[in-house]
């Protein structure tokens, strides 16, 4: 195995909040998908970042702190501003970059198979 990329898998709280991050450095970095957080949504990182890490702690882990529901939270956001095809695209294409770019692993690969089925969902239920 390679020192420079060692195997880290996205199976714990501690890596999951390094994916999270990692993941939203290249969101809030995109001219296209930072005003929808920034400005859309307003939202308050302190507030957010742990809602995202619990979220994917439910979907890897198990855990059960998670109880809110996306899809509506999603669907006043889109009555805000649409979320087109091209933001789902950008949204998941920086999904898989960050999980490949910083983790490897079982848990790695079911977070991106996970997040593309709800986006593909979330996203047809918005158009629909
Ligand atoms: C076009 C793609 C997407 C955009 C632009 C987007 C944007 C946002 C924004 C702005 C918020 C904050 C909403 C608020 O606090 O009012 C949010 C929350 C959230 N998003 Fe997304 N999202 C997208 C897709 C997804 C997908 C595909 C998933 C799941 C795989 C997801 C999971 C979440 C979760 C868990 C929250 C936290 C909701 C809560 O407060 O409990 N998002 N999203």
């Amino acid at each position: 195995m390679s020192e420079q990329f060692p195997n880290i898998d996205m199976d714990s709280p501690e890596r999951i909040a390094e994916f999270v991050a990692a993941f939203y450095q290249r969101l809030l970095a995109d001219e296209r998908l930072a005003p929808i957080f920034v400005e859309v949504a307003g939202i308050d990182i302190r507030e957010h970042f742990p809602r995202i890490q619990a979220y994917w702690e439910k979907l890897l882990l198990g855990s059960s702190d998670y109880q809110r529901h996306t899809m509506n939270i999603h669907r006043d956001l889109h009555g805000k501003q649409a979320l087109t095809a091209e933001d789902f695209q950008r949204w998941l294409q920086y999904f898989h970059d960050t999980a490949d770019a910083h983790f490897a692993g079982p848990k790695t690969e079911r977070a991106k198979m996970i997040a593309s089925r709800i986006a593909a969902n979330m996203e047809k239920a918005l158009h629909s």
